[in-house]
Parts: C-alpha cells; structure tokens; sequence
C-alpha cells in the first residue's frame, strides 16, 4: 500500500500531509483494506452517528448511520420521536428471496424450451443446491425456477430465473455461483447458447413493508398532515419530484447500510427499479390521512442486505456497527432499514411542508463552512453562529469572521 501510494504521491503531486491523510484508513485495518479491493492505497472515513427514539416491531433500537450529510441523524432520531407516541414503526417482509438470471440466446424453439425447461426444474434446482450445501442445511438455496420468453432488440431470448433463498446472505455470491453452475444444462436442454448468468437487483421478492402513524397534534396539527399528503401527491404525479422524494428516503437506508457494510450500489439499483415497476417512476412510499386525522405513511421496497459474507464480516467497523443495532438476521436488519427510510422521508415531508429544510440545515452547514474556512475550537460554533444570525452563510464570510475572531 505504501509503496503505491508513493507512486501516485510521485505522479499527482500529493503532499506528504495529504499522503498522511489518505494512508489512514481509520477504523480498518490496513491489511483488510488491502485484501477488500484491488490497488488499495488507504481510506476514506465518513462519520458515523447514531440514530435514537426508533421502536421497530415493538423493540428499540439504536440505529448507527454513516453518511456525509449534516441533518439526517437528527431528523431521523425526530421522526422516530413522534413516530413512538402511536406505537413506532411496524414492518414485515418477504423473507431473504433473490432470483438469479440465466440468458439463453439462438434459441430454435423459445416457448418448447420454456416448458422442457419447466419440466426439467427438479434437475435444475438440485445442480443449483448442489454448490452451496450449508445454505440449503440452514433452510435456504434453490427453492424455485421461473422461465422468462423476452422479445429483444436481438431476437427471442429465454431467461430462466432461480428463485434462491439466501438465508442471511445478500446472496450474490450465492446466487451467481448458482446460476453458473446450471448454465450448461440450461444449454443442453434448450440447444441455444447462454451468456449471462447474474443476480437480479430488482429484488422484488426480497421486500421489506414498514408503516407508522403519526399523531396529529404530535407533528404539528392537521395542516401538516395536509402538507404531507400534497407533498405525497406531488411526488406520485412528477418523476422530478418523486426522484427527491425517494433520494430523502435513501439517505436513512444507506446511511445505516454503509455503517452495517452492505453494497449499496445493489440497494440503489433495487429502490429505483422498483420505484418504476409499473412504467412509471414512483414514490416508495405512501402517505395519507386516517379517519381521526392522523397521518399514516407506508413504505414498500426490496433490501437485498446480508449479516454473513461481504464487509458485513471483513469490516471491524461494520462488524460493531451491527452488534450496537442488535440485529441477529439480514431481514431484521431489512426491516430496521425499512423503518429509517420511513422516517427519513416522512422528517424531509414535515420540513418541506412547513418551515423548509434550509433553516436546520444551514445551522449545520454554517458549521462546516466554519471549518472549512479555517476556524477550529470554539471558533467553530463562534463563526457558524454569527453567519446564521446574521443570515449570511458563506465561505467568503467565514473567513473575514476567522480573520476577525482570531485577531481578537
Ligand atoms: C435532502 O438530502 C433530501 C430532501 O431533498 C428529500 C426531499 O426533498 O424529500 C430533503
């Protein structure tokens, strides 16, 4: 790692405090961080805060979240506040299903091949099971196939799908080793040609279903609640809104997923696909107002996360983040997550319909903006304190404010 880092120190001018900076990487070992990915010259860190009030299926949790953005623990820990008062969050799920794609090209006969495949499922999902017998001896593996005809821009192709139970796997590893494993038979049955064999992110048998209620006079009356319910709307109806409003929901379920080491990119991938599932870009959640008035808001998306394999093992800092939460499955831990993003986006809701979210948020950013400008100490809360006041949030003043503090 240091030899590599000299070179690129070497090649991109890096000073010897930025090289520091970098080879630091923070709460993972250098040895694991250099087993993780290719080319591993250091690390990166990202805060890691930690998320209170949040009862979940009648249990509390303290939920750790990693993520650059000032404001979301404390919305977090506030929705889930009020979110208390009618009971906290309930949340069920599908169980950890994900399916695995087989493409089969130059098929002769697409719809023959379906139902020769189909006749040859127990075959299929015994071959599947064969490559992980631990998985299958805990109750998961192969447990269905499902056979796809797709017309193409490249003609018909055939798309047998493994429906695996990956336990408390994310399941990718499992999934492609599968799907691999059967693609020769797959060959044969069909007589056409099989390029590739891959998970699918659209996790939509791997789906985690949160609802609260939110009293009314708790979250500040029936014009919130209506303000809310318009902001829900909005969303339904414009694709603009609604990617804003399924990025606030994101921001509580990735934060909590970088800190318990999931692949994010793979969650992403499943939330926005299943957003659009009917054609249309959708919101993930849903928010209306109940008889008594109170507001009640529903999220449903896949969470393809896992307690076993991946960095949710090989990070020490992931490893504690999940013993802090409490968790003892990958879908209690879907189902924490669940409960987050709900809260995220019904705290994002309240601050767009009433007061707007830059006033809390510009107090925490005229702290980093402090920072940046070179205060440090007390000067932080000095410098950030009085551009608020004075309602002048930028770099430029910050500075003149550092310059002036430090003088006096
Ligand atoms: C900011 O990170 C997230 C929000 O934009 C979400 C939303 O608009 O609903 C506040």
């Amino acid at each position: 790692m240091e030899e590599r880092l000299n070179i690129v120190k070497k090649l991109t001018g890096l000073s010897e405090d930025e090289a520091r900076t970098i080879a630091n990487t923070g709460g993972l070992p250098s040895d694991v961080a250099d087993r993780m990915i290719e080319n591993v010259v250091g690390g990166i860190a990202f805060p890691m805060g930690i998320a209170v009030n949040f009862k979940v299926n009648d249990r509390d949790y303290l939920v750790p979240m990693a993520l650059e953005e000032p404001s979301v623990v404390a919305a977090a820990s506030n929705a889930a506040k009020m979110a208390r008062v009618k009971g906290g969050f309930n949340v069920t799920n599908t169980g950890p299903v994900m399916i695995g794609q087989i493409q089969v090209v130059d098929v002769r006969d697409p719809q023959g091949s379906k139902t020769k495949l189909l006749a040859k499922k127990d075959d299929i999902l015994k071959k599947a099971n064969e490559q992980d017998p631990m998985l299958v001896s805990l109750g998961g593996g192969a447990k269905d196939l499902n056979v796809k005809v797709l017309s193409t821009l490249k003609g018909p192709m055939v798309v047998p799908e493994l429906i695996v139970n990956t336990g408390d796997a994310m399941g990718a590893n499992a999934v492609n080793t599968m799907a691999e494993a059967v693609a020769p038979m797959v060959e044969e049955i069909t007589g056409g040609k099989v390029f590739l064999r891959i998970i699918s992110n659209l996790a939509d048998k791997r789906l985690v279903r949160a609802i609260a209620v939110f009293d009314k006079e708790a979250i500040g009356g029936e014009e919130t609640v209506d303000g809310i319910v318009y902001a829900y709307a909005f969303a339904d109806a414009d694709p603009y809104r609604c990617a804003t409003h399924n990025k606030g929901i994101m921001n509580g379920v990735i934060a909590v997923a970088i800190a318990c080491g999931q692949d994010i990119r793979a969650l992403e991938a499943g939330a926005h696909s299943y957003a659009s599932r009917s054609g249309k870009y959708k919101p993930l959640t849903v928010w209306e107002k109940d008889a008594e008035g109170n507001l009640v808001g529903k999220l449903e998306m896949p969470m393809a996360v896992g307690l076993v394999g991946g960095a949710a093992k090989t990070h020490p800092a992931a490893r504690a983040a999940i013993k802090i939460l409490g968790v003892k499955t990958a879908m209690e831990l879907a189902e924490v997550m669940a409960a987050v993003g709900l809260a995220q986006n019904f705290a994002a809701l309240r601050a767009l319909a009433t007061e707007g979210i830059q006033r809390g948020h510009m107090k925490l950013h005229a702290r980093n903006i402090a920072v940046s400008a070179g205060a440090t100490g007390k000067m932080i809360d000095k410098v950030a304190n009085k551009m608020v006041d004075e309602k002048r949030i930028r770099f430029d003043r910050a500075k003149e404010l550092v310059e002036e503090f430090s003088k006096s």
